[in-house]
């Protein structure tokens, strides 16, 4: 087991990377307020992991209960959200409780959400099972439901009090999450590791064939990626903001073609690929830049064009980015691979430019 730490004084909290964490349940017991918990799952994770999980806390001396949500980016919304209020109440959980998400980034959003505002706050932990969410959504405390208008535009900074990241689960997900969980990997590569980058175009092969080593590997230097950005600016003031390389546009994609259709991952990809091209017209990178970045996405079986949504749908769905600053839509573009930097002066004609390239 590997062990990183998110350096956020009193707040501060552990990650683990393992294989056969779950079979582990003292990692998470030793750090329970009161010996209750809460998982909150879905309807594939749940019959895959709860009971391993659920057992293992039971025979420590851990009360457990359980929701199980409906499985999807289109059930992240008010509905399911209640659902997770309804299981609270309904099993009278106290502050003390802990709340334990076990489940890709859908999961984790919203139990840590839920977390975050039940009876103003109660302690949770991150169980990732998601390659994804073990190297992002899991760590840093960002939470959020969608609104029909616009991505995680409802939500709260709220950190776990640990991540408990177990590699093994991985064996179950399915290719395409995978891969959609690659993009967020190659993402750090491009936006701040440029050694990095060179070990994914090296070693990408091994993870898509899921060698242990090199998920373990690249899920730690993700996560120590996350981990120092995340302590130097928790609350998104400065830094932070460049961990959405591409998220932008991907965003405009996932709520323009209806949460689900796309994943997360895959918009992210796409996205990337506009923010590229974007920074090839502002001249910081070359074709061959552009081409290194588009041949590793395709080679993770990701997509490097968006939907043909139109230019002027694009920059609508995007003008309600969170990064809009008085009325300004400000994009993480790329100064050289490895170094992402906000940018707010893009000419209009470039970043239309961008999108059509980058739209079948
Ligand atoms: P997801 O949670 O929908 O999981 C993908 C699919 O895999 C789902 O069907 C899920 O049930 C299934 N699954 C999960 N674990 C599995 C396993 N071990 N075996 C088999 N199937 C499994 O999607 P995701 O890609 O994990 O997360 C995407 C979400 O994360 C988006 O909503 C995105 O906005 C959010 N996100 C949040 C942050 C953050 O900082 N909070 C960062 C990145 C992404
Ligand atoms: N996924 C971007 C962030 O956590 O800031």
């Amino acid at each position: 087991m590997r062990t990183l730490n998110v350096a956020l004084g009193e707040r501060a909290y552990p990650i683990h990377i393992g294989a056969s964490l779950l079979d582990r349940p003292e990692l998470i017991a030793s750090h329970l307020r009161v010996p209750r918990v809460v998982i909150v799952t879905n309807e594939i994770v749940g019959p895959l992991y709860l009971a391993r999980l659920q057992h293992g806390l039971e025979a420590a001396g851990v009360a457990v209960s359980s929701v199980v949500l409906p499985d999807g980016e289109r059930h992240k919304d008010w509905q399911t959200l209640n659902l997770v209020f309804d299981a609270l109440l309904g099993s009278r959980c106290e502050r003390s409780t802990t709340l334990i998400a076990l489940g890709g980034g859908v999961v984790g959003d919203m139990g840590g959400f839920a977390a975050s505002c039940y009876q103003r706050g109660m302690p949770f932990v991150q169980v990732p099972t998601t390659l994804l969410a073990q190297v992002d959504s899991s760590v840093g405390g960002k939470t959020a439901i969608n609104h029909p208008l616009g991505k995680n535009m409802i939500g709260a900074f709220y950190q776990p009090r640990l991540v408990l990241a177990d590699t093994s689960v991985l064996d179950t997900l399915p290719l395409r999450e995978l891969s959609a969980g690659l993009a967020e990997v190659i993402k750090y590569g491009l936006i701040r590791d440029p050694a990095f980058l060179q070990w994914l175009e090296i070693n990408l092969d091994r993870l898509l064939a899921r060698d242990p080593e090199a998920l373990a590997y690249a899920i730690e230097r993700s996560c120590s990626n996350k981990a120092e950005v995340v302590a130097a600016d928790e609350t998104e003031r400065g830094e932070r903001a460049l961990l959405n390389l591409g998220h932008t546009f991907g965003h405009a994609i996932e709520t323009g073609m209806g949460y689900g259709q796309w994943l997360h991952g895959e918009a992210v990809a796409a996205g990337t690929m506009m923010a590229a091209e974007l920074s090839r017209r502002l001249g910081w990178l070359s074709p061959a830049d552009v081409e290194r970045v588009e041949s590793l996405f395709r080679r993770a079986s990701l997509p490097v064009h968006g939907p043909a949504l139109g230019v002027e749908r694009y920059l609508e769905l995007m003008s309600h980015d969170k990064k809009v600053e008085d009325g300004r839509l400000r994009l993480v573009l790329l100064r050289q691979l490895g170094q992402a930097v906000m940018w707010g002066d893009a000419p209009a004609s470039d970043l239309a430019a961008a999108i059509e390239a980058r739209s079948t």
